[in-house]
């Protein structure tokens, strides 16, 4: 089983669409890419939900997460951190971080959000603190990516991101694209070559 997990919750498709593009970057390397969101946080604390979703990717499993090369982690903005399905899931994984199950692999984070300055770089960076306590390595974005300097919508070197707009419905840009995919990419290089060591 070599394959980087793509974790990312999204309530209206947009953190989801940014998956999607991280995961075709990760597999123009020859990596497979599993996809799997994380469920909604429900209003009722004893119901549980199926691992099959009614629709979408399936939901992610504590195991599948132990088993990864590494992680692409991905969350919506929500006041200027991750929403909390996301941080719901990274708070069952204390095993696996007892274990070191997660240390020495790499991880990367996108994010999307309504505002241009409403919190990208704040949500990227409290994603990546549960998983330095993991022992993660974390992979950014080098300005190399020229989309970084251009960019008129989303992408930070913390992370890809997507600029939605006002009205939740901006298309994901051309820079936000090239960034995913080179995200992607980079994730799955660096991936195989700490996996050799
Ligand atoms: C509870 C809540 C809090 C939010 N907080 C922010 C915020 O701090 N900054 C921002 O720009 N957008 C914020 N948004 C908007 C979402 O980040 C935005 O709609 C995002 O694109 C949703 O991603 P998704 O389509 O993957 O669910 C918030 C939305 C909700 C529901």
């Amino acid at each position: 089983m070599s394959y980087l997990l793509v974790l990312y919750y999204s309530s209206g498709g947009r953190t989801r669409d940014l998956a999607h593009l991280i995961a075709k970057g990760i597999e123009s390397e020859g990596v497979e890419a599993l996809i799997r969101a994380v469920p909604k946080v429900s209003a009722n604390n004893e119901s549980t939900e199926s691992v099959v979703p009614d629709e979408g990717d399936c939901y992610a499993t504590i195991e599948e997460l132990e088993n990864s090369l590494g992680l692409a982690v991905g969350s919506p903005t929500r006041f200027g951190n991750m929403a909390a399905p996301l941080k719901y899931f990274i708070d069952q994984t204390s095993n696996c971080w007892m274990n070191g199950k997660l240390a020495s692999k790499p991880v990367s984070f996108f994010t999307s959000s309504s505002s241009l300055h409403g919190g990208q770089e704040s949500t990227l960076l409290s994603m990546m603190i549960p998983f330095l306590h993991h022992g993660m390595l974390v992979v950014g974005l080098p300005y190399s990516e020229v989309e970084l300097l251009r960019t008129q919508s989303g992408g930070t070197p913390y992370g890809v991101s997507h600029w939605d707009g006002e009205g939740n419905n901006n298309q994901i840009s051309q820079s936000e694209q090239s960034l995913a995919l080179a995200q992607g990419k980079r994730l799955a290089v660096l991936a195989q070559k700490l996996n050799r060591e």
